[in-house]
Parts: C-alpha cells; sequence; structure tokens
C-alpha cells in the first residue's frame, strides 16, 4: 500500500471540510420577529363535480359498505378532521360556471339531470347540491367557500343562492330554504364571484371582468349577521396583468381576496405532463423547479397588490394549487385521477413554506383537490380508501394554523443536478398560543442529507421532539396493496444542547420539529 503524502491528506481533508459545508445549514430564527399570524385557512381544501371528487367520493351510493351519514362517506370526514381542514372550495372550478344551483336543491327525485360538459361529459344528476355541501362542511367541521357562476350565470341567479343561504328571515329565498327543510341560514362567507373568468369561466379580458365583479358582488348582499368575503377570480399562473387590471380597478373594500391559480407540471407541458409515479430524476427535478416557482409567483403578486393596496387589506387566495400529471393509465381522462408520491409531499411542504412565509398577503390556500382527483390527500376504492403523502403533509404542518409566523433567514445549499441547481432547503416555523415553536422544514435533495443548527436565544425550551414524512425514492407511493409506505413516523434526529437546536435532515425529507 501506498504511503499517503502530506499534500493527498490535505486535499483529502479540505473536501471532507467543503462536502460538510454544504450540508450544513445554520437557520436565523428569533421568535421575538413573530408578527403576522399564518391564517388556518391556508390549509384548505377544493372539491369539484369532477371525476370521483364528489361522486363516489364524498358522496356515494347507498349500497356501498362504509360508514356514511346519508350519503356522506364517514371514513373520508374523519380523516379530514384529524388534520383540521378548516374550509372546502366547492361547487369547482370550471365546473362552478355551469352550475345552476336550484338544480341541486329540493327533493332529489325531481332533480334534473344533466351533463357536466367540463369534466368527461358525465350524467350529473345533482343529488349532491347546496344541502349536501353544507351537511359535509358541518361534519368536517370546515367552513364552506362557495363559487359563484359568473360565466353562464346571471346576476339574479347569484344573488338570489346568498339570500337562499345566508338571509334569517322573511323573503322567498329564505322561505324556500324552510320549505327544503332548513330553517336557520348557514351564514356562509367565502364567495368565490366566478372562477378563471379568463378561461373556462367565460373567456374574459380583466376589464370586462372587473366591471363584472362589480356588477356581481353589489347584489352579493351581505345580510344581517352575515358579511360575505367576496373572492374576485384571479390570475393565470404568471399573467400578472390580469392581477394589476383588477386590483386597478376594483376598490379594496369591494373585494375581500383575489385569487391566483397555479398548477406544478413536471415536464412544463400540458400535452404531456408527464406520470405520477413513473419519472427519473430529471423529472423530479423539474417539478421541484416549477413547484418552488410559486415563491415568485406569490411575491409578483403580492408586489402588485401592495401597489393598489399597501395596508395589505385584500388577500392573496392561492384557491388552485397542485402538482398536475397525466392521469392513472386505463381511467377517464376526464376525470383527473392520479396517484401521489413522495414528488408530491416535498412539492407540498415546500408549498405550505411559501405560503407561511407570505402570510402577510396570502391568506387562503385550496389544494386541488381533497379526494381522488389531482393532487388528492384521499384516494377511494371501492370500500377502500388511502392517504396520500401529501395528506401527512398537511398532517405535520397543521401546527401552524392560526399560530405566528417566525421570519427565517439562512443560506440553502443546492441540489445539483448536471448543470442545473434549485435550494436544496426550505423551510417556515411559528410560535403559537402556548409559546411551542414549530420548525417545517424540507429537504428535496435526493441524495443528501442536511444538518441544520439554529441558536435559540431567548427562548425558553426544555425539548425537542418532531415528526418525518420520508421516502428512500422520490416516486415511492401508497398503494392500496401498501397504503402505508409513506406515513408520519415519529423524527429522532434533532438535539438540544444549551440553546442550540441541530437535526439531521434524511434526503428526500418533510420534517416537523416542535420545540417547548
Ligand atoms: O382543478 C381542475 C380545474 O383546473 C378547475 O376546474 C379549473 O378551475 C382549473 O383549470
Amino acid at each position: 500500500m501506498k504511503k499517503a503524502t502530506p499534500f493527498f491528506l490535505f486535499l483529502c481533508l479540505s473536501m471532507n471540510v467543503s462536502l460538510k459545508a454544504q450540508n450544513q445549514v445554520a437557520i436565523d430564527l428569533n421568535t421575538s420577529n413573530a408578527k403576522t399570524v399564518i391564517s388556518k385557512h391556508i390549509y384548505g381544501h377544493f372539491s369539484e363535480h369532477l371525476g370521483r371528487c364528489i361522486y363516489d367520493g364524498f358522496w356515494v351510493d347507498s349500497t356501498l359498505h362504509v360508514p356514511k351519514k346519508d350519503r356522506i362517506r364517514l371514513d373520508i370526514v374523519d380523516a379530514l378532521k384529524k388534520i383540521k381542514i378548516p374550509n372546502l372550495r366547492w361547487p369547482g372550478g370550471c365546473f362552478a360556471d355551469e352550475y345552476h344551483w336550484r338544480d341541486g336543491i329540493g327533493p332529489r327525485t325531481k332533480r334534473p339531470k344533466m351533463v357536466n360538459t367540463n369534466w368527461g361529459g358525465v350524467v350529473e344528476d345533482n343529488s349532491f347540491g347546496t344541502h349536501e355541501f353544507l351537511e359535509l362542511c358541518g361534519l368536517l367541521g370546515a367552513e364552506p367557500y362557495i363559487a359563484g357562476n359568473v360565466g353562464s350565470g346571471t346576476v339574479e341567479e347569484m344573488a338570489k343562492w346568498v339570500e337562499y343561504l345566508n338571509f334569517d328571515g322573511i323573503s322567498p329565498m329564505a322561505n324556500l330554504r324552510k320549505e327544503n327543510g332548513r330553517d336557520k341560514p348557514w351564514k356562509v362567507s367565502f364567495w368565490g364571484v366566478g372562477n378563471e373568468s379568463w378561461g373556462c369561466g367565460g373567456n374574459m379580458t380583466p376589464e370586462y371582468y372587473a366591471d363584472q365583479y362589480k356588477r356581481y358582488a353589489t347584489y352579493a348582499r351581505n345580510y344581517p349577521g352575515a358579511p360575505l368575503k367576496k373572492i374576485a377570480s384571479g390570475a393565470n399562473a404568471f399573467d400578472t396583468n390580469w392581477t394589476e387590471v383588477l386590483m386597478k380597478n376594483i376598490p379594496a373594500y369591494e373585494m375581500w381576496g383575489l385569487s391566483l391559480h397555479y398548477y406544478t407540471l413536471p415536464t412544463g407541458d400540458w400535452g404531456k405532463k408527464g406520470s405520477a409515479t413513473k419519472f427519473g430524476e430529471e423529472q423530479y427535478f423539474n417539478t421541484m423547479k416549477n413547484g418552488l416557482a410559486m415563491d415568485s409567483l406569490v411575491t409578483l403578486n403580492s408586489a402588485i397588490m401592495d401597489k393598489y393596496d399597501p395596508k395589505k387589506s385584500v388577500a392573496l387566495v392561492v384557491d388552485e394549487w397542485g402538482v398536475w400529471t397525466d392521469v392513472e393509465p386505463g381511467t377517464n381522462p376526464g376525470f383527473l385521477y392520479q396517484q401521489n408520491s413522495m414528488r408530491d409531499a416535498l412539492v407540498a411542504g415546500s408549498t405550505l413554506n411559501i405560503f407561511n412565509n407570505h402570510s402577510d398577503r396570502v391568506r387562503v390556500a385550496t389544494l386541488a383537490q381533497t379526494v381522488n382527483v389531482l393532487q388528492a390527500v384521499i384516494l377511494t376504492e371501492k370500500e377502500k380508501m388511502l392517504l396520500t403523502p401529501t395528506y401527512h403533509v398537511f398532517d405535520l404542518y397543521k401546527v401552524h394554523m392560526d399560530a405566528k409566523a417566525i421570519p427565517l433567514q439562512f443560506k440553502s445549499p443546492k441540489y445539483v443536478l448536471g448543470d442545473k441547481q434549485l435550494a436544496a432547503l426550505n423551510a417556515s416555523a411559528s410560535i403559537d398560543s402556548t409559546g411551542a415553536v414549530h420548525i417545517t422544514i424540507v429537504n428535496i435533495d435526493p441524495k443528501k442529507k442536511i444538518n441544520i443548527t439554529t441558536n435559540l436565544k431567548g427562548l425558553k425550551w426544555s425539548k425537542v421532539t418532531g415528526r418525518i414524512v420520508t421516502s428512500e425514492k422520490f416516486n415511492d407511493y401508497n398503494s392500496f396493496d401498501n397504503p402505508n409506505k409513506i406515513i408520519a413516523k415519529v423524527f429522532t434526529g434533532a438535539k438540544k444542547s444549551g440553546n442550540m437546536l441541530s437535526a439531521e435532515l434524511p434526503p428526500l425529507s418533510v420534517v416537523e420539529l416542535e420545540l417547548n
């Protein structure tokens, strides 16, 4: 064996040091900087009359052998309650702008059957309508977020829906509601004035939509004790002109929120989006890059909103987001049924960190879509139900709901693939009303672990505990044969020494730390 020369030893040592340096991150976290409340509504979900989200998802055939209330599937309800689902957006999506709410009330046998033109051309029997949706929200303990029809509806139709839902008195719509078995109004608050009005919601220009918004919003009345949080249909991804025109033309006092839709496409190509589970590192990298773009998107939109609304009274409502892949082979292309892998969990964790860090402006977000559609948190197959990796990330992050965001500063190591690179680490933190500090951290690097340290001077804490969602491969997923491959587990990689917190984050991991 050859003897190592001093120069060779020096080289090895310095390489080791620089490799270590790459994976070592010092996070600056000062709890006294915590001011903005992270609205729990950032952790919302979206459910459309699309594929198997409502029908054969939440709302099942009465012959299906699962626990049910009426036809609402209660195993799904229980699972969503565990992650404290704060709100549920309905009935669309594109479906909202073709939905006529009066088709979905009254005796079910008399409700008209129609075609769902947007999604697969299937029969919509209207058995799930206003009362059923609000019953579901009641069971979930979630606030309803209803999107009204601007595209093919009328101002009168929307005004009457609001009266039906929210007026506690004598009026034609309040009386009709009572005839249909509901005495008291539901007092729905989140109210979408159309959906994607630049596309499936009417193909409007932003100028035209801004005028329409004002007409519809004027007659969507605030009934006593039931003020509406009216949300304008916002931009498609990077179309910042839409945001600009709406902010310029709609006074802040007429608009509680402005929405934004952004989907993460693995290939970036709507024609061939890529498989949900069969992909290599190149596509993994691109998906993460496209997912992390949410940060610049929110930053750009916030900057425009700041120009017209420096007090930040208008909320940015990211009411459609998530990974959109090709459908699972053999399934109806109009049903948007896709599997959900470790990659989805990493996109979810990163996106929720972005929202937490922009919680001064982002006050509502709803992931598309809750059950069996797009980046679902729950998948079902007849009586079987599984929780996706994305579900478990929401379970980890629920600790941030209504806690105060703690700004973080750190320099992330790079996740390098060939000549491309991304920030390997992203994180957010909050302090809740009991004084517990939570830090959620994502390591997107598929090979390298990352060691973090943070000096929590000024904070009284005696222990750190944690949970982790991780898997060996980015395309691992939970199947009906192996539904618990990826779940939230206890994380033991964090230590306290004095005031110093350190943790070793495995590759491909989402970690939640609790300090108290
Ligand atoms: O979530 C699926 C569809 O995506 C929604 O219906 C629409 O709003 C968006 O284009």
